[in-house]
């Protein structure tokens, strides 16, 4: 027996009903996207319901009531448009049309309806920087020299000689100029060839992105996310970059000049005729320009997201210390002014527990739990991805074969040429794919884990027989119900929402301690990051109070001394 006393049903003595904040009282700027808990779904990966391993929306709608359950607010969908599919729908081919695979626009109208039946919202992805090389207007555009859809796409004529270097993250080659022999031509594309980018100085595209923008709002979406939308604008003489063009591709990239008359051009065409909420993918190269992109008089966004925070997992690990300094100096920045987005996963990144926690079979439950309380109790509007919930791991392929995923078979391409370390670059694939982060929703201990009757596009990951939703479900520990705790949990106190952060023992190894306070209530978060046990004084000199949390079943506490166990995590709130 360990020698530390059971403490927490002492310290769950709750002193009289404690009075909450009245939302009013809140600071007037609360708004129900900062409240919202926004669950993503790959729409590929989540439900097959026709058996032809693809997920689709009437899989999404069989499963609204799960959605429900787990207490979220909103839906982000990654895009759901008509498209080739050669970056998973991140090639549109028409605005206004649903991907066959998916469905048919009857099926989104159902979804929605759902979706706001059961109070839920819903977030399009709106992929604007480029477009498929199917969509039409690409079509028209390189038929012609003097195609009126000539100017919707970036052009170099063949007679200027080589266009000055772009690099391309998707291309096998990095090259972001494609020759196209039916003009003599070179057209630009940031991302694959398959997906040249739109030419948002042509104001007649901007006009044709902002209408099928409203076609959707006008079907009723709550929100848009603007795909890679900083590097929309260019400048269109096309002067030659530095060397380091490749490495540091953001800074040359990102924020050019336009941007922010693009997006007040939106904001006033689009988010401002409907009750919508609007998020884009990057935030600046700094803090400054982070705010102009998303402070409440600027008229352009409501938030942004930065990578700053999900880039820090390496395959090699990472310290606490640069994960707390990271997440502290962005909630500083934005503590008066602005809104955070708060995420550790998405469609972009491997899985949540194997990048941030511990997929070891022993440490995998309590270290999901104790990331998804960390993601659930920050200043910003949380961000979660599916499957997370349960603690889905990596699927790990060891062979270029095995991956589907265009940025990974390209890049293994581009290593090949530049003659590259291509064993390495596997090894980093295994933790970092984007591939390891799709693989399908694991429903049950059936046959391709209930995802699909069917053979799965991505295979399924082995463990699914016991790693899914229907275990989960019924345990009342597991990492599912703890998730949907935490969410109600949220819900329930603005704190957690509004309240100032701070952070406690910043030099502390293992444990990540911080404060959340508002109008008088202050709850202490304390997280810990580690497989040991970890010891340390309680780092407030208030009592603690209520348990809210604990994805342990004790507390052990002596003399105000806590002995954490391995990747514990809990809240209190704190006596006033
Ligand atoms: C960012 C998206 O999140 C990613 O999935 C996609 O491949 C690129 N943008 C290109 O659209």
């Amino acid at each position: 027996m360990k020698n530390i006393l059971f403490f927490s049903v002492l310290l769950l003595i709750v002193f009289g009903c404690s009075e909450k904040p009245n939302k009013d009282s809140l600071n007037e700027d609360a708004s129900w996207w900062k409240e919202a808990v926004i669950y993503q779904v790959y729409p590929r990966s989540f439900k097959d319901t026709d058996g032809d391993g693809i997920g689709d929306l009437k899989g999404i709608i069989e499963k609204l009531d799960y959605i429900k359950s787990l207490g979220v607010t909103m839906v982000w969908l990654n895009p759901i448009y008509s498209s080739p599919n050669a970056d998973n729908g991140y090639d549109i081919s028409d605005y206004r049309a649903i991907m066959k695979e998916f469905g048919s626009m009857d099926d989104f109208d159902l979804l929605l309806k759902g979706l706001h039946e059961r109070d839920i919202k819903f977030v399009m992805d709106v992929v604007v920087n480029h477009s498929s090389n199917q969509h039409e207007w690409f079509k028209e555009s390189r038929s012609s020299r003097d195609n009126p859809y000539r100017d919707y796409y970036h052009w170099w004529p063949a007679e200027k000689g080589t266009p000055p270097y772009r690099y391309s993250l998707f291309d096998a080659k990095g090259d972001a100029w494609k020759y196209d022999s039916i003009t003599d031509a070179y057209y630009l594309h940031y991302f694959s060839e398959q997906q040249p980018d739109l030419k948002w100085e042509n104001p007649t595209l901007r006009q044709e992105v902002y209408d099928f923008m409203k076609f959707w709002a006008d079907k009723g979406v709550d929100g848009f996310r603007l795909d890679a939308f900083q590097f929309a604008a260019k400048d269109t003489t096309y002067p030659a970059f530095p060397d380091d063009l490749e490495e540091n591709f953001i800074q040359y990239y990102a924020m050019q000049d336009g941007l922010h008359q693009y997006l007040k051009e939106m904001n006033e065409e689009v988010f401002s005729k409907y009750e919508v909420m609007s998020v884009s993918e990057g935030a600046g190269r700094n803090f400054k320009e982070a705010h102009e992109l998303v402070d409440a008089d600027r008229n352009e966004l409501n938030m942004a997201y930065a990578f700053e925070g999900v880039d820090i997992a390496k395959p090699e690990g990472y310290s606490l210390s640069h994960f707390k300094e990271v997440f502290s100096r962005w909630d500083k920045e934005f503590a008066k002014e602005g809104w955070l987005s708060i995420f550790l996963a998405n469609h972009d990144q491997a899985r949540l527990v194997s990048r941030f926690g511990n997929d070891s079979p022993n440490f995998r439950a309590p270290s999901t739990k104790m990331l998804n309380t960390f993601i659930l109790s920050m200043r910003g509007t949380p961000y979660c991805y599916y499957g997370d919930e349960l603690g889905m791991t990596n699927i790990g392929f060891d062979s270029i074969s095995q991956y589907q995923d265009i940025a990974a078979i390209n890049g293994y391409e581009k290593v090949k040429t530049d003659g590259g370390d291509l064993e390495e670059y596997l090894i980093n694939l295994k933790f970092a794919s984007r591939d390891n982060g799709r693989t399908p929703m694991q429903w049950d201990s059936t046959i391709h884990a209930g995802f699909s009757s069917g053979t799965p596009w991505l295979p399924v990951n082995d463990n699914y027989k016991t790693i899914n939703v229907a275990s989960q479900n019924a345990d009342p520990q597991s990492c599912l119900n703890h998730f949907r705790k935490m969410v109600q949990l949220r819900k329930d106190e603005p704190v957690l929402v509004y309240g100032q952060y701070e952070l406690l023992i910043p030099e502390h190894e293992q444990v990540y301690a911080y404060t959340r306070e508002l109008n008088g209530e202050k709850v202490l978060v304390m997280l810990n990051f580690s497989s040991e046990v970890a010891t340390v004084e309680i780092p407030v000199k208030e009592n603690l109070e209520e348990l809210y949390i604990n994805n342990y079943e004790q507390i052990f506490l002596k003399d105000r001394v806590l002995s954490m166990e391995p990747y514990q995590a809990f809240i209190y709130s704190l006596t006033k």
